[in-house]
């Protein structure tokens, strides 16, 4: 099992006056693959996410960490900021691929910003806030994040698709 942290951006839900129902269905959706050893509901303040991911990353070597809200373009939303600004490199693939599938069920799936990336060895993937955009954005990308975690681990293995992938 891999070990996963999520972190729920939210104004309202970090000071109680809205009880955060992403983070628990991103949950369980990853507990097939996934151990939640951090699980926490902050502000909308970059500097704070920042000082969370790294701690997140460099002391607790995580192997993935889920954000949800924050991505849009309210004067609020700095998750993508604060998570640029300590990823090693971006996989513009599976950000690109979130927006894609999203965009077949709203055209307002353009305005999420978020990011996929690298810090170290630990894949961070932003989301958007509420529990439908968290879930049909991140069910994309679940069924890659073994393969992914497998490369970013140095697995060598051919990456040749087999009959049932
Ligand atoms: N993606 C999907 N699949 N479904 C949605 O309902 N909502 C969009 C978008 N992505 C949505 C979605 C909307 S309305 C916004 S404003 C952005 O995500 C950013 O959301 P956030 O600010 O909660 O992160």
């Amino acid at each position: 099992m891999y070990q996963v942290g999520i972190l729920t951006l939210s104004d309202k839900g970090s000071c109680g006056e809205r009880e955060d129902e992403s983070g628990p269905l991103l949950a369980e959706m990853v507990s097939a693959i996934a151990n939640v050893v951090r699980y926490q509901v902050i502000g909308d303040d970059q500097e704070e996410i920042v000082l969370l991911l790294k701690e997140w990353v460099d002391d607790l070597h995580l192997d993935f960490i889920l954000t949800t809200g924050g991505t849009g373009l309210s004067p609020r939303d700095v998750t993508p900021q604060a998570t640029a600004s300590v990823l090693d490199y971006q996989i513009s693939g599976m950000a690109e691929a979130m927006r894609a599938s999203s965009l077949t069920k709203t055209p307002r799936a353009m305005l999420s910003r978020a990011l996929v990336g690298v810090r170290q060895q630990t894949l961070i993937i932003n989301l958007p806030g509420s529990p439908r955009a968290a879930r049909e954005n991140f069910e994309v990308l679940l069924p890659v994040i073994p393969h992914a975690l497998a490369k970013l681990l140095g697995d060598p293995a051919d990456c040749a698709i087999s009959e049932d992938e």
